[in-house]
């Protein structure tokens, strides 16, 4: 691990924003994985996703036009399709033939579901269909038309590691996430003890009971309430808590923008109708619960810029050390053209939070 920058995983989805941030007929330029990227819905509804760079003078495409159907640069007037196809270069006199369909800036597979666009950087131009490849997770209880109750984002100025080394600590809340309505400060560290085990590009904390004492949980959820956490690769969370009643989706995902900056997204998805009027409020304290760890990375930054040796415990901090070890299998097995060899191994974790 590099203290300020992590390398970037390729050949995987990644999740590029919800879909309700991409209206019909507008153009929304971002950088994701140290790339420029276009995103777009056409007029049928379907989002595209283009490399934001004309093959021609390299101008960004979000500076020119699209009318539903195709994307226009606003230098010389190249027109591309949404597969990144060229279609028409008003320069060209009639007595000049161009194989106009030679010309392409590049198109990214994009999928949406569940309202959220995920976007596929692939590692040499291999299709995602090209059989090895994973496909974006279907998240439990809901179909592929639900989309979140609510989402934030937040950018966080520090590699993917840092971010998700942050996702994965079960023992920073007590400090770090300090606040009248989740854990007092100074509140008495009790014994944790759960079990893990290997699951689908990452690992699972195996689905258990919440104790009867939390009685929110019932009053939201109904009886029996039990809850599993999946994290997988690329920098997924998935926590998925369900009662007799009710159940309530949490996603979590880390998307690099360059190898030392991030974007952090939270959203959760829930059965329960009466959410509605209550989102800006859940939003606010998203935003103050994931605004504490943003402001942690921004001072450990400080350090990181002199590079120190940063220490990995047990059990606190295994799987931190599962993302490396995952991270690590992940660049291995896509070198080697073989399928990923999950290295995590069934465990129980112990620790004080
Ligand atoms: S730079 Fe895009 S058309 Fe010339
Ligand atoms: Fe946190």
């Amino acid at each position: 691990m590099n203290n300020l920058k992590a390398e970037l995983l390729r050949g995987l989805w990644y999740v590029a924003c919800p879909g309700s941030e991409i209206k019909p007929g507008k153009m929304v330029g971002r950088k994701l994985m140290g790339e420029l990227v276009l995103l777009a819905r056409d007029n049928k509804g379907k989002v595209f996703a283009l490399r934001d760079i004309c093959p021609h003078r390299g101008i960004p495409l979000r500076h020119g036009w699209f009318d539903g159907e195709h994307v226009q640069c606003c230098y010389h007037g190249w027109k591309f399709d949404t597969d990144g196809v060229c279609v028409d270069i008003p320069s060209t006199h009639e007595y000049q033939t161009i194989d106009f369909s030679k010309i392409t800036c590049g198109a990214y597979p994009v999928v949406e579901q569940q309202g959220l666009i995920w976007i596929y950087f692939s590692e040499k131009g291999e299709k995602p269909e090209d059989g090895r490849q994973p496909v974006p997770p279907m998240l439990p209880d809901f179909g592929a038309d639900d989309g979140p109750s609510v989402a934030i984002m937040q950018p966080f100025i520090c590699s993917v590691d840092h971010a998700a080394l942050g996702l994965m600590d079960p023992t920073h809340a007590a400090f770090v996430h300090t606040s009248w309505w989740f854990k007092k400060e100074g509140a008495k560290l009790r014994p944790k003890e759960k079990q893990f085990e290997p699951s689908d590009l990452g690992w699972a904390m195996v689905r258990h009971r919440i104790p009867p004492q939390n009685i929110a949980y019932r009053k939201l959820l109904g009886d029996n309430v039990t809850t599993e956490i999946r994290y997988r690769l690329p920098g997924l969370r998935i926590e998925h808590i369900k009662g007799d009643k009710h159940s309530v989706v949490g996603l979590t995902t880390i998307t690099p923008v360059t190898e030392d900056e991030t974007e952090v997204r939270q959203m959760f998805w829930t059965t329960m109708g009466w959410v509605k009027p209550l989102k800006p409020l859940v939003r606010h304290l998203m935003n103050v619960f994931l605004g504490q760890d943003r402001r942690v990375v921004i001072q450990q930054r400080e350090g990181l810029e002199y590079n120190p040796k940063l220490m990995l415990i047990n059990d606190a901090d295994t799987q931190g050390r599962w993302w490396m070890q995952l991270k690590e299998e992940w660049t291995r097995s896509q070198a080697e053209k073989r399928d990923f060899d999950n290295p995590v191994k069934a465990k129980t974790l112990r620790w004080m939070s």
